[in-house]
Formats: structure tokens, C-alpha cells, sequence
């Protein structure tokens, strides 16, 4: 994997490997494509900094890599020598992938290495099609239609810029004829640097055979810029919607929905527009989700459903519904058909079976049991200050408008707080809990001082 780039297109900080399409760093989608090959050994050339690139991998789940560095981006044939110093000799068959690729395919892998197999090839590259060649490699064939040589953009000829088929910079080489093939790379090109793309044409002069696989305008896309970085994006997202379209889910409009690579989709699912799917999402069947929610990390069941919300780190049980505009942060259980409906903030709390929340609450460290109703303007006041307590309210319970629970508190089976309840400590199975009721001070009103006769004039609004 060449990942040691500097990445200058991009203006960045952060390497341009680790930046992100469909929730994940370009480097991590190559690694996935990779992976259904079983390779014997992977080695990321990655820039100085690579620990931080070793870490982002690690933490996205690939542990069994290896990684040297190029100290100086001196050009792909520079990065591959890197590799090759640090492959065990015993391997004689290489795949060389660049580390921008995200599209790239895993049935194009398993192809290249198939034809590599077959043919007999010392270098057999992935080459694509495409609509605007510009920036790419271009693949330069002899009258017989074999390929004689790659040229770079800047170093091509007005017609030879012409050419739509471009390197994808993915290749299978005999390890041994690579070997002995880089050191005879210049860098007498416009980038003065080493190309791997020069060995082509060297291997295909010493009369060596070199074969091109083509496949998908898409996966060959590179990412060296902001803007490109925009398009395999939504490359990206087409795929990913058509895929699960193909499996019987219903996706509205494609073209504003996000799903992150890592979600996954049972059939008959609805998926309305502007919709972000994120992270270790999953989806049960015949959810209904939309428009405009944001589910990032969380479990929705069969037959939910979530509108205009944000649900974050949180199990939605089956049938459950969530919003108009609740916001379920971390921690959040609803079970089976419970409900946290509109203006309805959660964090670390479960919702019981029946359960309902309808409007306007925050509901944190809570635990509350099934059958219960929770009151407009219900607070569970969880934080003293210094810590944070809990607040559990049992079966059956009846939780009356504008209730404060002070945590930690227990309602118990069967319990009722009236409104404007202020509950502390516990409150008994089937107790009524009634407090702090206004007091009425006659002749105390008439705040506007208004004269009785002035008193229809402006009134409402
Ligand atoms: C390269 C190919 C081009 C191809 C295109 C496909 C060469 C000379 N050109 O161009 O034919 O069409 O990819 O996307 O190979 N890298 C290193 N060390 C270096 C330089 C690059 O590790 O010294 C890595 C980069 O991080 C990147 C990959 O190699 O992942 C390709 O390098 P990049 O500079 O992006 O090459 P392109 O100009 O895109
Ligand atoms: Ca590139």
C-alpha cells in the first residue's frame, strides 16, 4: 500500500489517507478491498508520520499490518523499493495498491490476480475507462492493442493526453522482475521524481509480458484533492444506496441520504431524504427513518421509526418511535413500542416496554420501566452540581406534567406525581406525590394596570 503522499493538493494537516468518504479514511476502504484476497503479508509505506496513520488503522480494525516509512516522498517507484526492502523473499507475487482509492473493488483485486495467474505476466495492471482522464496516468497500447507504456499527465504528448484509458495504479508484479526493474527508474520527468509507472514500459521493452485488466470508471477515481475527495464521496454513497436498494431497501432519494459503508439495512426498510446513517449503524427490517434523522452507532429494530431526530450511541427496540425533533444521546434504550417523541432529550436511559415520553422532557439516568407515561415537561434533574444520580421509575407509574425529579429518586409501581411536582427521595408503590402547589395572593395581579374599560382592547397575541 503507497500511502506515504504527502498529499500537498489537499492543503491539509491530517495525511491524506486518513481523510474520510462514507465515514471511513481512504486508506481503510483499500485495506478492505484487500482483505477477501488472505494476502500473506500487508506493509503500509507510510510518510514520518506514521504512527498516526498506524493508529487510525488499529483503532478501524486492521491490526495485522505492517508498516515502514519513506522518509521523503520521492515518487511511487521510491515508496514500492521502501516495501519491497521490508517484504520476506519467499513472497514472489506482489499487489501494489495506492493508499487514494477508496472505490477500488475487491473483485478487481481478485481479477488482476487471477489474469496475473493465468497469462503468465511479469506486471498486470488495473486500468479503467474514463470520462475525463485528467491528472491520471495515461495507458499507451501498440497497434496490436498491448500495452507498451504509461505516461503521466504532465509528461504526455497533446495527442497521448488524449487517451481515456487510465492507470489505476493497482498492480500485480513478479516480486523478482520488480526487483530488478526499479533500480533502472530516473526521475527525468516533470515531477522529477521516481515513477512506478516507468517500469511498464521498461519491462515491456526487455520484452517482458505486461497485461491491463480494465475495470470500473469509479473505483480507478484517486483522490489528491478537496474536490475529489467531494466526488468519491458521493460515488460512494451511489454505490452504497444502489447496493441496498438492490436488497429490498427503499431509499427515497439517494441523492440526499448518507449511509456510511459500516451500516447495514434489513429489507423493506424506508429510508427518507436527507438522512445520515453512520458508524456501526444497523437498521431493522421495515423501519421507517426520515426524513432528516442522524443515527450514528446505534440499533434501530424491525418496524421503528424515527423523524427529524438525532440518535446517537442508542438502541431503538421494534416499533419503537422517536421524534419529531427528540435528541437520544448515548446510552439511550427505547424497548419494545416505547416512544420518545417531540423536544425529548435522553441520555443514559431506558424507556420500558409501552412506555411513552411524548413531549417535551429530559430524561437522564433514568431507568423506567414498562407501561409508563411520562408527563409534558418532566425533568429528571440528575446533576447536583458535583455528580450524577439516578432516577428509576417502576412499572405502570403515572408521571404528571412539569414534574422535577431530583435524582436520586424511585417512583414506585403504580405511582403518580401530580403537576408541577418537585419529587424527592422515594415515592411508594401506588402513591400519589402532589407539591409545592402555587399559592393564591388575591389582588396581587393586574400586572399591566389596566383600567377595566381597556381591557378588551389589546387582549391576546
Ligand atoms: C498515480 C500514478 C498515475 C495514476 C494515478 C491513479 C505514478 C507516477 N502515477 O498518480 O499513473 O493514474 O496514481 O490514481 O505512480 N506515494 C507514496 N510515496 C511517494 C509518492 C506517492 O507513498 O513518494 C503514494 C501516495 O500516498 C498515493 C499513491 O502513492 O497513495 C499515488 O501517489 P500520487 O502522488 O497520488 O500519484 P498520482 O499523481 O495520483
Ligand atoms: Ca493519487
Amino acid at each position: 500500500m503507497l500511502a506515504a503522499g504527502d498529499g500537498k493538493r489537499l492543503k491539509s494537516d491530517l495525511p491524506k489517507v486518513l481523510h474520510s468518504v462514507g465515514g471511513r479514511a481512504l486508506l481503510a476502504h483499500v485495506l478492505t478491498a484487500l482483505e477477501p484476497s488472505g494476502f500473506a503479508t500487508t506493509i503500509v509505506v507510510a510518510s514520518p508520520r506514521k504512527a498516526e496513520v498506524a493508529a487510525a488503522m488499529t483503532d478501524a480494525g486492521f491490526a495485522e499490518i505492517d508498516y515502514v516509512v519513506q522518509d521523503t516522498p520521492r515518487g511511487t517507484a521510491d515508496a514500492t523499493r521502501v516495501a519491497l526492502d521490508a517484504l520476506p523473499q519467499n513472497i514472489t507475487t506482489v499487489v501494489i495498491c495506492p493508499g487514494d482509492t477508496p472505490l477500488i473493488s475487491p473483485g478487481s483485486i481478485e481479477r488482476l490476480l487471477a489474469d496475473h495467474r493465468s497469462t503468465g505476466a511479469v506486471a498486470t495492471l488495473l486500468t479503467a475507462r474514463v470520462s475525463d482522464p485528467t491528472g491520471y496516468g495515461r495507458v499507451l497500447r501498440d497497434e496490436g492493442g498491448l500495452v507498451r507504456a504509461i505516461v503521466e499527465e504532465r509528461d504526455a504528448s497533446d495527442q497521448e493526453r488524449r487517451v481515456d484509458e487510465i492507470n489505476t495504479s493497482a498492480y500485480v508484479f513478479n516480486r523478482e522482475r520488480l526487483d530488478a526493474m526499479l533500480p533502472k527508474v530516473g526521475q527525468a520527468n516533470a515531477q522529477v521524481e521516481y515513477y512506478l509507472t516507468d517500469v511498464i514500459g521498461l519491462m515491456v521493452a526487455e520484452g517482458e509480458i505486461v497485461v491491463a485488466v480494465e475495470g470500473s470508471a469509479d473505483e480507478a477515481r484517486g483522490v489528491n484533492s478537496r474536490a475529489d475527495l467531494a466526488e468519491a464521496g458521493e460515488a460512494l454513497r451511489r454505490q452504497t444506496a444502489e447496493r441496498w436498494m438492490s436488497e429490498g431497501v427503499t431509499i427515497v432519494d439517494p441523492g440526499t441520504t448518507y449511509i456510511d459503508a459500516s451500516v447495514t439495512i434489513e429489507r423493506d426498510a424506508v429510508i427518507r431524504p436527507f438522512t445520515f446513517l453512520e458508524g456501526n449503524t444497523t437498521i431493522g427490517a421495515r423501519a421507517e427513518i426520515g426524513p432528516h434523522a442522524r443515527i450514528v452507532d446505534s440499533k434501530v429494530a424491525d418496524d421503528a421509526s424515527i423523524t427529524y431526530s438525532v440518535v446517537v450511541g442508542s438502541e431503538i427496540g421494534s416499533k419503537a418511535s422517536v421524534g419529531p425533533f427528540a435528541s437520544l444521546r448515548a446510552g439511550t434504550v427505547l424497548k419494545r413500542n416505547a416512544r420518545a417523541g417531540t423536544f425529548v432529550e435522553t441520555k443514559k436511559t431506558t424507556i420500558g416496554e409501552d412506555s411513552k415520553a411524548n413531549h417535551l422532557a429530559y430524561l437522564g439516568d433514568a431507568v423506567i420501566g414498562d407501561r409508563v407515561n411520562v408527563g409534558a415537561g418532566t425533568i429528571t434533574c440528575n446533576w447536583d452540581g458535583t455528580e450524577k444520580h439516578e432516577t428509576v421509575i417502576e412499572d405502570d407509574a403515572y408521571i404528571g406534567s412539569d414534574t422535577m425529579l431530583v435524582a436520586p429518586t424511585k417512583i414506585g409501581r403504580r405511582a403518580a406525581t401530580g403537576a408541577g411536582a418537585v419529587v424527592k427521595g422515594n415515592v411508594p408503590d401506588d402513591a400519589l406525590a402532589v407539591g409545592a402547589p402555587a399559592r393564591i395572593i388575591p389582588g396581587k395581579g393586574d400586572k399591566m394596570r389596566r383600567k377595566p374599560d381597556e381591557q378588551t382592547k389589546d387582549a391576546g397575541g
